[in-house]
């Protein structure tokens, strides 16, 4: 793979954030002796690639979605990545999770991955995180793990620990085209390939996020909700570091990727506003504003890399509603980030009015955060997992 060195790094205490990197070539060939180097490109050669999939495991949140879909994700992933696929989906009356687990079966017999699955709502798996004291996922009238996409990353990571991975990415479940599914695990290992730090983050940008309408096709550039999160981000990064910046472009990427390093000790926060608070996250923590708890951390530095695909991203459209819920969540974290001044508190207040979010003189909801996941003993929490037959392993 052909990509763009970072022409352009922010700064913010120990945090390193690359702008948006393009890719020049998805396949950079054979590597040949006589090679003359672009100093402005980093050729990424497929030998690398592969070690880092061998190392890497995909998780894929899976809720109602078409069979279909899920299938050509999985057809998508790099055979040598470890799928692990954590489902929400309905066991009642229709048992759509069994579908999807039979699904895996037979993808497993043609090609005999490894992969893993797993439901959500598993009493078992509740116990294992009651068990290690990690009760911040859990719903406190169920007592089962809240319902949610970042709770259903939570499981995943820890998950992917268990069979020892090193590194960690996320592929949702709905995307329409498995070649591009296929470039965003490589992105990812191309992100992991290019950095200095163990403590890494890969993000996926979208080249285009196509539309369909009665006139036919539009490649739009930005998705709705990403815009307006990403303006906040570059507000609150702009206002620290008094220059204006516009770096942050991924600020809801689905589609992204840690090192298994820096997933342990991040924190999480509920449903969709995930992906902007792990940004936040990382420059509350590292960001030198506040004593860290992980003074290892502020000697290698965090790096985030946010790499542009080649191949436009085309998914389920959920509805409007859905979006608006998507962005009341990601501002939500927003506003209650301990770097948000007042100033950008106002306008986050205006911006959700105007939009019809939230009424006025009304605030928008803090959601539930779950705490690193270093602190869970990883060999009991596996030992739960397998006495409670809570997950089904193909390899
Ligand atoms: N296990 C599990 N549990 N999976 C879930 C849950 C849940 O409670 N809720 C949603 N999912 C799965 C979906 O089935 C899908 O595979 C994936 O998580 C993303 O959910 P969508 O509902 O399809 O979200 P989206 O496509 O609108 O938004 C995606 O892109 C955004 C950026 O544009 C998500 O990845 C967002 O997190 C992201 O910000």
């Amino acid at each position: 793979m052909r990509v763009e060195i970072p022409l352009y790094t922010e700064r913010f205490g120990s945090v390193r954030i690359n702008d948006v990197q393009r890719i020049l070539e998805l396949d950079s060939g054979r590597r040949r002796d006589d090679e003359k180097e672009i100093t402005t490109i980093h050729k990424i050669e497929k030998n690398e690639i592969e070690d880092v999939e061998d190392k890497l495991a995909i998780v894929v949140p899976v809720k109602e979605e078409k069979l279909k879909l899920l299938e050509g994700v999985l057809s998508g992933i790099p055979h040598d990545c470890v799928v692990i696929v954590v489902s929400n989906s309905q066991t009642n009356p229709i048992n759509r999770f069994k579908m999807e687990v039979d699904t895996l079966a037979r993808f497993h017999r043609f090609t005999r991955r490894k992969m893993l699955v797993i439901h959500q709502k598993d009493p078992g798996l509740a116990l294992a995180f009651q068990e290690n004291k990690y009760t911040g996922i859990l719903d406190k009238k169920e007592k089962l793990v809240r319902d949610g996409k970042a709770e259903a990353m939570v499981v995943g990571i820890l998950l992917a620990k268990m069979v020892g991975k090193e590194f960690v990415g996320f592929v949702d479940a709905d995307n329409y085209i498995p070649g591009a599914v296929n470039e965003y695990v490589k992105n990812f290992a191309a992100g992991f390939c290019m950095a200095e730090s163990s403590y890494v983050m890969v993000r996926n940008s979208w080249k285009y996020k196509p539309k369909i309408y009665n006139t036919g096709i539009y490649f739009k550039k930005w998705g709705r909700i990403s815009e307006v999160t990403n303006r906040y981000l570059n507000l609150i990064i702009s206002n620290y570091i008094g220059f204006e910046t516009e770096v942050i472009k991924t600020a809801n990427s689905g589609e992204h990727a840690l090192t298994m390093k820096l997933a342990e000790i991040l924190k999480y926060s509920s449903g969709f506003s995930v992906e902007p608070y792990e940004l936040l996250y990382i420059l509350e923590e590292f960001g030198g504003i506040k004593p860290t708890n992980y003074p290892e951390v502020i000697e290698d530095g965090v790096e985030i890399f946010q790499i542009e695909t080649r191949n436009p991203h085309f998914h389920e459209d959920k509805g409007e509603d859905h979006l608006k819920k998507m962005l009341l969540e990601s501002l939500s974290v927003v506003y209650y980030s301990e770097l948000c001044n007042q100033t950008i508190k106002t306008l986050i207040l205006n911006e959700l009015v105007s939009q019809n979010i939230l009424k006025k003189d009304t605030f928008p909801p803090q959601l539930p955060t779950m705490p690193p996941l270093r602190s869970i003993n990883i060999q009991n929490f596996n030992e739960k997992l397998k006495e409670a037959k809570t997950f089904t392993m193909f390899e």
